[in-house]
C-alpha cells in the first residue's frame, strides 16, 4: 500500500504558502476580473458622473447605506468590515479599496462591470439592478475611488 503522508505534507505547505488575497501587490488582486473576451471593450467605459465632492457623498451614503458596501469592505474601505466574522467569508476577502496598486490596475469600466456581474465565485455579488440602479452605481464607484486619493 502506498504511504500518503509524505502527499499530505507536500499539500499542507502548498497551502500555508498561499497569502492572504487582500494584500497589496498581490498579483491574484490584480489579476482582471472581466472575461478576456469583454475586457478591451470594458475597459474604455468612464464614469460619466464627475468627481464633485455631492457625488462623492451621495456615493458614501450609497456604501454605508442601502448598498451595506461597508458590511464587507469596511467604513475605512480596507475590506474587513465590522460585520465580518474572522474565517466566516468562503474565497478571498473583499477588496481593500486603499491598496494604490489595485485602483490604478483597474478602470472605471472594469469596477462597474463587477457591479454588474459580481465576481464569480466569492462573496462579492452583483448589485445591479436589484439593490442600485446604474446612476447609483456609478456614484458609488466615485466613493470607492476616493479611497485611493491621498
Ligand atoms: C458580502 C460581502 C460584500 C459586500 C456586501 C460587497 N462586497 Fe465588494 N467584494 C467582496 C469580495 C469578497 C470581493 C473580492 C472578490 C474577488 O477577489 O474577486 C469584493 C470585490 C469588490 C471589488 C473589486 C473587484 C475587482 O475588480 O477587483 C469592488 C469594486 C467591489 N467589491 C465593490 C463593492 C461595492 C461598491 C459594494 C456595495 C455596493 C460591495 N462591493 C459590497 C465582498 C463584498
Amino acid at each position: 500500500m502506498t504511504d500518503i503522508r509524505p502527499m499530505l505534507c507536500a499539500a499542507a505547505l502548498l497551502l500555508a504558502n498561499v497569502p492572504p488575497s487582500s494584500w497589496s501587490a498581490d498579483p491574484e488582486v490584480l489579476r482582471p476580473r472581466v472575461p478576456a473576451a469583454e475586457i478591451d471593450a470594458v475597459r474604455q467605459i468612464t464614469n460619466p458622473l464627475p468627481a464633485t465632492p455631492g457625488i462623492i457623498e451621495q456615493g458614501r451614503r450609497l456604501f454605508e447605506g442601502k448598498a451595506f458596501c461597508r458590511a464587507c469592505h469596511g467604513a475605512d474601505g480596507k475590506g474587513l468590515g465590522g460585520d465580518i466574522e474572522p474565517g466566516s467569508l468562503k474565497g478571498p476577502l473583499p477588496r481593500n479599496f486603499t491598496d494604490k496598486d489595485w485602483q490604478a490596475a483597474r478602470t472605471d469600466g472594469e469596477l462597474f462591470w463587477i457591479l454588474k456581474n459580481g465576481s464569480k465565485g466569492t462573496a462579492m455579488a452583483p448589485f445591479i439592478p436589484l439593490v442600485l440602479t446604474e446612476e447609483e452605481a456609478w456614484q458609488v464607484l466615485r466613493y470607492v475611488r476616493s479611497f485611493g486619493q491621498p
